[in-house]
Protein backbone atom coordinates (compact mmCIF):
# COMPACT_ATOMS: atom_id res chain seq x y z
CA UNK A 1 0.00 0.00 0.00
CA UNK A 2 1.50 3.52 -0.75
CA UNK A 3 -0.54 6.73 0.34
CA UNK A 4 -0.58 9.76 -2.30
CA UNK A 5 -0.74 13.32 -0.39
CA UNK A 6 -0.84 15.47 -3.15
CA UNK A 7 -0.87 19.26 -2.73
CA UNK A 8 -2.43 21.14 -5.97
CA UNK A 9 -3.89 24.30 -7.04
CA UNK A 10 -7.84 24.75 -5.38
CA UNK A 11 -9.71 24.78 -8.35
CA UNK A 12 -8.03 21.45 -9.52
CA UNK A 13 -9.70 19.66 -7.01
CA UNK A 14 -13.11 19.11 -8.58
CA UNK A 15 -11.54 17.25 -11.36
CA UNK A 16 -9.15 15.45 -9.01
CA UNK A 17 -12.06 13.55 -7.01
CA UNK A 18 -12.91 12.28 -10.66
CA UNK A 19 -9.83 10.66 -11.26
CA UNK A 20 -9.99 9.35 -7.73
CA UNK A 21 -13.46 7.84 -7.99
CA UNK A 22 -12.37 6.52 -11.17
CA UNK A 23 -9.86 4.02 -10.25
CA UNK A 24 -12.19 3.18 -7.22
CA UNK A 25 -9.46 4.78 -4.46
CA UNK A 26 -11.94 3.25 -1.67
CA UNK A 27 -11.68 7.39 0.66
CA UNK A 28 -9.81 10.33 0.59
CA UNK A 29 -8.78 13.04 2.63
CA UNK A 30 -9.04 16.73 1.73
CA UNK A 31 -7.51 19.24 3.53
CA UNK A 32 -7.46 23.47 2.96
CA UNK A 33 -3.82 24.22 3.75
CA UNK A 34 -1.50 27.31 3.01
CA UNK A 35 1.99 26.40 1.18
CA UNK A 36 5.02 27.50 -0.50
CA UNK A 37 7.39 25.86 -2.97
CA UNK A 38 10.64 27.47 -4.59
CA UNK A 39 9.08 30.50 -5.53
CA UNK A 40 8.60 31.09 -1.64
CA UNK A 41 4.65 31.81 -2.51
CA UNK A 42 5.32 34.62 -5.32
CA UNK A 43 2.87 33.40 -8.35
CA UNK A 44 4.17 34.78 -10.87
CA UNK A 45 7.08 33.86 -12.73
CA UNK A 46 7.51 36.95 -14.54
CA UNK A 47 7.53 38.87 -10.60
CA UNK A 48 9.90 36.57 -9.49
CA UNK A 49 12.48 37.05 -11.86
CA UNK A 50 12.46 40.68 -11.06
CA UNK A 51 12.49 40.40 -7.37
CA UNK A 52 16.17 37.93 -8.33
CA UNK A 53 18.72 38.77 -6.06
CA UNK A 54 16.78 41.01 -3.78
CA UNK A 55 15.88 39.78 -0.22
CA UNK A 56 12.11 38.74 -0.68
CA UNK A 57 10.08 37.19 3.02
CA UNK A 58 8.17 34.01 2.49
CA UNK A 59 4.47 34.41 1.31
CA UNK A 60 1.80 31.26 1.29
CA UNK A 61 -0.62 30.60 -1.11
CA UNK A 62 -3.86 28.87 -0.37
CA UNK A 63 -3.74 25.02 -1.77
CA UNK A 64 -5.68 21.99 -1.43
CA UNK A 65 -4.11 18.71 0.55
CA UNK A 66 -5.15 15.53 -0.56
CA UNK A 67 -4.18 12.33 0.65
CA UNK A 68 -4.99 8.55 -0.54
CA UNK A 69 -3.69 5.45 0.35
CA UNK A 70 -4.05 2.80 -2.21
CA UNK A 71 -2.81 -0.67 -3.81
CA UNK A 72 0.73 0.28 -5.40
CA UNK A 73 -0.25 -0.61 -8.60
CA UNK A 74 -2.49 2.36 -9.16
CA UNK A 75 0.45 4.41 -7.76
CA UNK A 76 1.15 5.58 -11.45
CA UNK A 77 -1.92 5.78 -12.96
CA UNK A 78 -3.13 8.49 -10.61
CA UNK A 79 0.33 10.48 -10.94
CA UNK A 80 -0.33 10.17 -14.87
CA UNK A 81 -4.02 11.30 -14.65
CA UNK A 82 -3.07 14.21 -12.50
CA UNK A 83 -0.55 15.43 -14.04
CA UNK A 84 -2.96 15.41 -17.30
CA UNK A 85 -5.64 17.32 -15.55
CA UNK A 86 -3.07 20.08 -12.86
CA UNK A 87 0.12 20.18 -14.94
CA UNK A 88 -0.30 23.89 -16.37
CA UNK A 89 3.09 24.73 -17.42
CA UNK A 90 2.86 27.29 -14.68
CA UNK A 91 5.01 27.61 -11.31
CA UNK A 92 2.78 26.50 -8.79
CA UNK A 93 1.09 23.46 -10.32
CA UNK A 94 1.87 21.53 -7.21
CA UNK A 95 3.54 18.13 -5.88
CA UNK A 96 3.01 14.78 -4.88
CA UNK A 97 4.67 12.79 -2.08
CA UNK A 98 4.76 9.05 -2.25
CA UNK A 99 5.22 6.96 0.85
CA UNK A 100 5.07 3.64 2.05
CA UNK A 101 1.99 2.46 4.23
CA UNK A 102 2.17 -0.59 6.65
CA UNK A 103 -0.60 -1.25 7.24
CA UNK A 104 -4.39 -0.22 7.52
CA UNK A 105 -7.57 -1.35 9.71
CA UNK A 106 -11.34 -0.62 9.14
CA UNK A 107 -12.07 -0.20 12.46
CA UNK A 108 -15.67 -1.02 12.09
CA UNK A 109 -15.24 -4.86 11.18
CA UNK A 110 -11.34 -5.31 11.73
CA UNK A 111 -10.29 -6.00 8.53
CA UNK A 112 -6.68 -5.34 7.69
CA UNK A 113 -4.67 -4.48 5.23
CA UNK A 114 -5.50 -3.54 1.11
CA UNK A 115 -8.72 -5.47 2.74
CA UNK A 116 -9.62 -2.18 5.01
CA UNK A 117 -9.26 0.31 1.91
N1 LIG B 1 9.47 20.43 -0.29
C1 LIG B 1 8.21 20.61 0.07
N2 LIG B 1 7.78 20.19 1.27
C2 LIG B 1 6.49 20.37 1.65
N3 LIG B 1 5.55 20.93 0.88
C3 LIG B 1 5.93 21.35 -0.32
C4 LIG B 1 7.27 21.23 -0.81
N4 LIG B 1 7.32 21.74 -2.05
C5 LIG B 1 6.10 22.14 -2.34
N5 LIG B 1 5.25 21.93 -1.31
C6 LIG B 1 3.83 22.23 -1.25
O1 LIG B 1 3.33 22.16 -2.57
C7 LIG B 1 2.73 23.41 -2.94
C8 LIG B 1 2.98 23.65 -4.41
O2 LIG B 1 4.37 23.71 -4.63
P1 LIG B 1 4.90 24.18 -6.05
O3 LIG B 1 4.10 23.54 -7.11
O4 LIG B 1 5.00 25.66 -6.06
O5 LIG B 1 6.36 23.50 -6.00
P2 LIG B 1 7.68 24.02 -6.67
O6 LIG B 1 8.77 23.10 -6.23
O7 LIG B 1 7.86 25.47 -6.36
O8 LIG B 1 7.43 23.77 -8.22
P3 LIG B 1 7.17 24.91 -9.37
O9 LIG B 1 8.53 25.42 -9.69
O10 LIG B 1 6.53 24.17 -10.47
O11 LIG B 1 6.28 25.93 -8.74
C9 LIG B 1 3.36 24.41 -2.01
O12 LIG B 1 2.50 25.53 -1.82
C10 LIG B 1 3.51 23.61 -0.73
O13 LIG B 1 2.28 23.56 -0.04
MG1 LIG C 1 6.43 26.85 -6.89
Amino acid sequence: MKELVMIIRPEKLEDIKKILDEVHCGGMTISTVMGCGTQKGIADETVVNEIKGFKTTINLLPKVRIEVVVHEKKVEPIIASVREICATDHVGDGKIFIRNIEDAVRIRTGERGLKAL
